[in-house]
């Protein structure tokens, strides 16, 4: 009902009377009267008059109401540990696929290769349950998909040019604005869930960052509706997603990778592998022409994007 009376508030341009109201959503004025309530409580600011409702503000919260279509399937907490945790925990207890925990900040986020991952007010902070029927083998594909959507999302809502670097960073002019990590369950060679953690730096700003960070608010010079870019997401995510065993989903990704054919060291543990990057196989990994020619595959690591002065073979 909420959603429907945002709808209804936002729609109308102006005054949108309790009685027209209640006629359209097929409820008693008392009734939407006690949802406007809910709704100031949640932090609009909305204006009664004798002429009716009016929507003066709505606050920027990542409120399950405000994603039509997605509400039931959405988790919501002002504040977590990590929605990495709490979706653990629903995925086990049987969650659907597209399950989705969403967070206003994070107490311990948590980042790959064991980092944590700074979760302030202002990013954006969700962990996506997905239940393929595939080999774990192909799970880190699930990775590539949701970075895939991140940096499609944010080119067509922003115009700017964000790009990937393997395994899945999504960068802006070479600096990180989000980070994906994945936590797979299997039984009998069969995924069974692979959840996927996304951090983007929406509205934060770079000087709460180390490092190579940026954030949208900071590319943009100017706060981002964080709404809309979780709305936009959750609709690329539904469509990458049914791509996840598909070709398409492999290309889409080397057009926008920033690390295909550069060179690149790739830390792998106890070892390095220094090269050019020429692909990536169908279970994600990346394809790496060493320095003696040979041929070598990082499944794990992390990825430096090396400088063009390198002397790795072309
Ligand atoms: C990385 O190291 O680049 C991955 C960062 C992943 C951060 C996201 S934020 C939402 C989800 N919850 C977490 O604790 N981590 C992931």
């Amino acid at each position: 009902m909420k959603a429907r009376i945002l709808e209804a508030l936002r729609g109308s341009g102006g005054c949108c009377s309790g009685q027209k109201l209640s006629l359209s959503l097929g409820t008693s004025r008392a009734s939407v009267s006690k949802h406007i309530q809910a709704l100031r409580s949640d932090g609009y600011l909305i204006e009664s008059s004798p002429r009716g409702y009016r929507l003066i503000s709505s606050p920027d919260l990542l409120l399950p109401y405000e994603f039509p279509g997605w509400e039931h399937r959405i988790h919501y907490f002002p504040e977590i540990d990590s929605t990495m945790d709490a979706a653990r925990e629903l995925a086990k207890q049987g969650a659907g696929e597209g399950t989705l925990v969403v967070a206003e900040s994070q107490r311990h986020g948590r980042g790959r290769l064991g980092r944590e991952w700074l979760s302030p007010r202002g990013g954006i902070y969700l962990t996506v349950i997905l239940r393929p029927r595939i080999s774990p083998v192909y799970a880190p594909r699930a990775n590539l998909m949701a970075a895939v959507a991140v940096a499609t999302t944010i080119r067509r809502l922003y115009g700017i040019e964000a790009d990937l670097k393997w395994p899945n960073d999504v960068l802006i002019a070479g600096a990180k604005v989000c980070g994906i990590l994945a936590e797979m369950h299997a039984e009998r060679d069969t995924v069974s869930f692979v959840n996927i953690g996304i951090g983007i730096n929406a509205n934060t700003s770079i000087s709460e960052f180390e490092g190579t960070a940026t954030s949208l608010k900071d590319v943009l010079g100017r706060e981002i509706c964080r709404r809309q870019l979780l709305a936009s997401l959750l609709t690329q995510i539904d469509r990458q997603h049914s791509l996840l065993m598909e070709e398409d989903l492999m290309d889409e990704w080397r057009s926008l990778s920033a690390t295909l054919n550069k060179d690149v060291r790739i830390m792998v543990p106890g070892d390095a592998i220094v090269g050019r990057a020429i692909d990536i196989d169908a279970a994600g990994a990346l394809i790496i022409k060493a320095q003696d020619g040979s041929l070598r595959k990082a499944v794990v690591g992390d990825c430096i994007h090396l400088t063009a002065r390198s002397t790795t073979p072309k």
